[in-house]
């Protein structure tokens, strides 16, 4: 994936969540990311200067007076190649001063002397993070700009459980990454359907999709991340809610229409990522089947579509679809997009992208087809984003471009 910040200097003060500063910098330069350390007094009680020096791969910085910066100003001269500060993990000491604009030491002087955005990543006992000196200062932060990231809840090594916790590095990578993203959708309120249904058949029987609903779930991140409002409607799928997403839990294609139904009036996009059944039996038994010798005989009623409701509704939201095909993919996809009367379709080989982290789209719309390079489903879906805007803003946003349907 590609991070969006390029270089970064890592504040690290003194509290024990410290250590996962360590492991921090070494997924941001496994992501590319120059990682610039500075230490408090109380940081390199916790993790050596040698530590996030081997793993950072440069200088770690400790002192206002280093004589290794050549202007001999540290505090200015450390940040101005970052893209950001991020202090993890901020103590509650910590916030206190960037509240107070004390400067008192190298990494105080380089946050108030920046030109760059500032992240914290607050790790504190769960009393000292409710005190409401602690909150004020949360307040006053978030007021003067700075981006707060976390505290999570749970165990803490004070033995107590509770809000103070600092995120997991991996977690702290996602919303640093989310962060930075262009807010194209601002505003904006966003459906997303992701991930299979499920067509009872019996108590245990039914019949579905094979898709792990990886592709909808990054869908709805990118959304999330470019600043809109989410509403994830998911089949059966063993996945995480995103942080900051409404998430509905479906079963069957009838569950999922009723919940997009239900909402789809307030939206201004839908995007359709989910692998809805195409049937489900007629006859839906409520106890289990017993095995015999004979051949069983299902019926089968089709689904709705979904998607080509609401494409259809009088005040359409802007309707974005998917194709998986094993073949045929781009002239088939092209079919469909004609047939729901979308304005954008995404298409991807079931080869490339079942069961996989990646993806390889291609985005069709009036104006013909855009290949996306093979890359991870979150990327794949920030351009898809990306692209909706752009169409977005190009054209009328709330009503979908009229195909005439050739196949019907
Ligand atoms: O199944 P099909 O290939 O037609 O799917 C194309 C698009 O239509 C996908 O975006 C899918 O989520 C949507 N769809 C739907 N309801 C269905 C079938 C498909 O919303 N019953």
């Amino acid at each position: 994936m590609a991070f969006s910040i390029r270089n970064l200097v890592l504040g690290v003060t003194g509290g024990v969540a410290a250590y996962k500063a360590a492991e921090l910098t070494r997924l941001l330069v496994k992501a590319g990311v120059g990682v610039r350390v500075v230490l408090t007094e109380g940081g390199a009680q916790f993790v050596t200067p040698h530590t996030f020096q081997a793993l950072s791969g440069r200088h770690v910085f400790t002192n206002l007076w280093d004589t290794r910066v050549p202007n001999g100003m540290a505090h200015i001269d450390l940040s101005r190649e970052a893209g950001a500060i991020l202090v993890a993990p901020a103590t509650a000491d910590f916030m206190a001063k960037l509240v107070h604009g004390t400067a008192d030491d190298l990494l105080s002087t380089l946050c108030l002397a920046r030109e760059c955005p500032l992240i914290i990543a607050p790790a504190m006992n769960r009393q000292m993070w409710e005190n409401p000196a602690t909150q004020r200062n949360v307040k006053q932060l978030r007021q003067d700009g700075v981006i707060i990231l976390g505290p999570d809840s749970g165990d803490q090594a004070c033995g107590e459980t509770g809000m103070g916790r600092m995120l997991e590095p991996e977690d702290l990578m996602e919303l640093l990454d989310a962060a930075f993203q262009p807010k194209v959708l601002r505003g904006q309120k966003v459906m997303i359907t992701a991930g299979p249904t499920f067509e009872k058949i019996d108590a245990v029987r039914g019949i579905t999709n094979q898709s792990s609903g990886k592709m909808g779930f990054a869908v709805a991140k990118a959304a999330r991340d470019a600043g809109a409002d989410v509403t994830l409607i998911a089949g059966p799928v063993s996945l995480p809610t995103p942080a900051g997403i409404r998430r509905i839990d479906v079963e069957s294609a009838q569950d999922m229409l009723q919940a997009v139904n239900a909402g789809i009036t307030l939206q201004d996009i839908f995007i359709g990522v989910a692998a809805v059944a195409d049937y489900h039996p007629l006859q839906q038994f409520e106890h289990k089947l017993k095995k015999d010798a004979n051949i069983l005989h299902v019926e089968l009623a089709p689904n709705a579509d979904i998607l080509a409701n609401v494409a259809s509704l009088p005040r359409p939201p802007f309707c974005v679809g998917f194709a998986a095909e094993s073949q045929n993919l781009l002239d088939f996809a092209e079919q469909k997009r004609k047939k729901k009367h979308l304005p954008l379709l995404a298409a991807n080989l079931v080869q490339t992208a079942f069961n996989s982290d990646e993806n390889e789209l291609v985005l069709l719309d009036d104006a013909g087809r855009h290949h996306l390079p093979k890359s991870d489903k979150l990327t794949q879906a920030r351009q898809l984003i990306a692209h909706i805007a752009k169409l977005m803003q190009h054209g009328n946003p709330t009503t979908p471009v009229k195909h005439i349907d050739q196949s019907a």
